[in-house]
Order: C-alpha cells, then structure tokens, then sequence
C-alpha cells in the first residue's frame, strides 16, 4: 500500500473542525492526520486531545512533519504562513479568504475608511507572492473554496460542459447572521468584511463556472473585466433598532454587499453577501444560460422538512448551521458537510497533491476571486463606479 499523505492543521477552531471531518472522508488513497498547532496553545491541545493527534509546539515543526500544511487560520495569516510553508516543500491548502490587504501595521488603520486602491494593488501583490512560492516550490496550491465542490455547482459545472450552453447572468447569495470568529469584524484580521468573508464563496463559484464555459467552447477561460460594487454598515447605522437576533459586533467592515460584474464575454453575474439574514445559513446560485436555468442549493435544501411543536424535543438533533430556533417547520440538513463541497474539496486536494497536479479549485481562481474582491472594494469607494478588474 502507497505510504499515507501526511497532512498538518493549522488552527485549531471552526475551520479545523469541519477540515477534520472532509479530510477523515478521503477515499481510494492513504491520508493521515498527523497534528495540528494554533496561535493558541490552549485550544490546540484541546482540538489535539479531542481527535487523538499530536499537538505541534509550534508552526516549523509541524511543516517538518507532514505533506500538507492545511491552514485554516484567519485571513491576515495566510500569506506568511503559505509562503513558509511551500519555501519548506510542502503543498498547501488555504483557506478563504485566499489573502487581502490587512493595513500597514499601526494602531489607527481601519479598514472601511482606508484607500481602496493601495488596497487593491497591496492584496494582488500578495496574491503573486503566495503563487510565485507555490511556483517556486514545485508544489501544489489548493484554494479551500467548497462551493466550487459542492455537488449542486458540481452538477451545473457537468451541465454547462457537455451542453455548450452559453451563461449569459449568474447571481448567487452567502448570507446569515453574523460570524461567530472574533477575528471576523476586525480588517486587520479579516480583510474586510461581507463581501470579503461570505462574497467570495458564490463569486469563486460564478468565476468558475464562466471559466469551464470557456474551455468548454474554444478553450480559453472566460474572465471577469469590470465589476461595480455598494457596501453598507447597516448594524451600524445610527437608526439601526437591535432586536438581538443578529451579530452587531463589528469594528470596521461592512456587513451588507452587492457586486455587478461583467465578464470579457459581455455577459454578467450579480452576487449579494451579508451578515443580516436570520434563518440559518443562506448559500445559493442561479445560473441563466441560452439554454438552460439551474438553481443550486447549497444550503437550506428541501431533502428533508421537518415539524417540531416544541424546541425541546430537538435539543439533542443537529438541525442546519445558524438555524437559530428549532421550533417549527425547518429543512434539517441529512449532511451538511456533502451538501457544502467539503469532502468532495479534500478528495480533489490529495488525490491532486499525490499526483502533484493543480486541483479544480486551483491559485489561479484564487487569484481572481481577489482581484475581483478588491476592485469591488474600490467601485464601493467611489460609490458603485465601474472599476476594471485587474
Ligand atoms: N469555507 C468555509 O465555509 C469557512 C467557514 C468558516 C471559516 N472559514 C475560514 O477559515 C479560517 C479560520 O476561520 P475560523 O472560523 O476557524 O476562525 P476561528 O477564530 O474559529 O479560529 C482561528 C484559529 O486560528 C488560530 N490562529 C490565529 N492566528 C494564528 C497564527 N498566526 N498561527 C497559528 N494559528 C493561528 C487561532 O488560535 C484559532 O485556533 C478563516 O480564513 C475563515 O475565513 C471558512
């Protein structure tokens, strides 16, 4: 039997959880989860003992100890800790956001009344640094965006391949109440805020599915041009009224966005990103072609409804993510993790990092995801002007 990937978690909280659970789903190739390490010690002999692995001391002697370096830390993080990793050749898997622009290191930065286009030009030069590394390395690059594997985009993806239809709008929403991280919030962690944190999951989506119509039709991908953008810090403003349902704990992000973009072909996609919708995680695209429309569904799906007359007789059944109550009718998830892409990511990943081949979810896509992310912060700046995507 071929010898075991050997793969290493960096950060030891939400994200590693849910990485634990798609890792531990690889089929068909030996995969081992060695250990992890977090800024926190405390909390990486918690996730350590909970899952029976190795808490590493620190960063350097876990890359030394595995394949992969898998970080799920925040945002601000990725670039140091991707580019350390690949100069010790080891593949990478980064986690979303891929990197951003995270202020110039003083005190007084905040993020929402900082220039927009040192912003952009900081955050794409971030992102060369992070592939030029990879490149250098000879290693492989994966891009933790699930919704590229979530099977309803999967599906969609085999639509638009094999029927050469043509999309001429896409729109897509990741929206809920709030990030439980307390990095989320804060630019210098995050890298700003819904658009960001929640925009890039259907915008990733949506630049790829244009890319695979691309290939499709006559081989080169299609790529986005302009995009046109409006943020609001709507917990914020002076007239909001709490009712305390939603998160109201930001510091200096946005917590509502609306992207346009146009795509080299003329055709276009509208994405909304948001921190304000009650009801659980809301994560859809709808894709509009020449012929065909599909509707993808990542979370709620209707594969199950559920009436409960009494919050109490559910308190031991997981429901969906941020559901919020259990009372009533609800659309339990029958696997969360599926229906999100996450296992699906990981079998891409090391069957990918085995083979040393780029996976679908490539640097690439990063790539452009950001450039798009922080051109819409710069239409955003100057009002919902159209910006060229670098
Ligand atoms: N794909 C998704 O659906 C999804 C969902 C949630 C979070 N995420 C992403 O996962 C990443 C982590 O988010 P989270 O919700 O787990 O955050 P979290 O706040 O719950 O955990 C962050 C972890 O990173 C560790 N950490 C911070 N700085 C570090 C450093 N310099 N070196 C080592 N460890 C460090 C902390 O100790 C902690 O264990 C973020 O990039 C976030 O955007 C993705």
């Amino acid at each position: 039997m071929a010898e075991a990937i050997k793969v290493g978690l960096v950060g030891a909280r939400f994200a590693a959880r849910f990485h634990w659970e798609g890792i531990r789903r690889v089929y068909g190739l030996p995969v081992e989860i060695v250990g992890v390490t977090a800024k926190s010690a405390e909390s990486s002999k918690v996730f350590a003992r909970e899952y029976g692995v190795k808490a590493f001391a620190s960063f350097e002697e876990l890359c030394d100890a595995v394949d992969v370096v898998d970080l799920c830390t925040p945002g601000s993080t990725h670039e140091p800790l991707a580019v350390a990793a690949f100069q010790r050749g080891k593949h990478v898997i980064i986690e979303k956001p891929f990197t951003g622009y995270y202020g110039p290191g003083t005190e007084d930065f905040r993020g929402n009344v900082f220039s927009k286009e040192v912003m952009l030009r900081e955050a794409m030069a971030s992102c060369d640094r992070i592939l030029d590394a990879a490149r250098a390395s000879g290693k492989q690059l994966g891009y933790a965006e699930n919704f590229i594997y979530a099977p309803t985009v999967a599906k969609e993806r085999e639509i638009v391949e094999k029927s050469g239809g043509q999309i001429l709008w896409m729109m897509g929403d990741c929206s809920h109440s709030g990030s439980h991280s307390p990095y989320y919030g804060i630019w210098k962690f995050s890298g700003g805020g819904s658009l960001v944190g929640k925009g890039c999951h259907p915008l990733s989506a949506i630049l790829h599915l244009k890319r695979v119509e691309g290939e499709a039709h006559d081989g080169k991908p299609i790529r986005p041009a302009t995009v046109s953008c409006r943020t609001h810090e709507i917990t914020r403003l002076k007239n909001y009224r709490d009712a305390g349902f939603v998160r109201t704990t930001y510091d200096d992000i946005e917590d509502y966005a609306q992207v346009h973009v146009t795509f080299d072909d003329g055709t276009v996609a509208d994405v909304f990103s948001t921190e304000l919708v009650l009801g659980g995680v809301h994560s859809w695209l709808e894709v509009v072609a020449n012929n065909h429309r599909t509707r993808c569904n990542l979370n709620p799906i209707d594969a199950i409804r559920t009436y409960n007359p009494q919050e109490e007789i559910l308190k031991d059944v997981y429901l969906a993510e941020k559901l919020g109550t259990k009372q009533g009718w609800s659309n339990p998830a029958p696997d969360e993790g599926w229906q999100n892409g996450y296992p699906q990511e990981f079998q891409d990943f090391m069957v990918s990092m085995a083979a040393n081949r780029a996976p679908l979810s490539s640097g690439e896509l990063a790539r452009d995801t950001m450039a798009v992310l922080y051109s819409a912060y710069l239409s955003a700046e100057r009002h919902g002007a159209e910006v060229n995507v670098p």
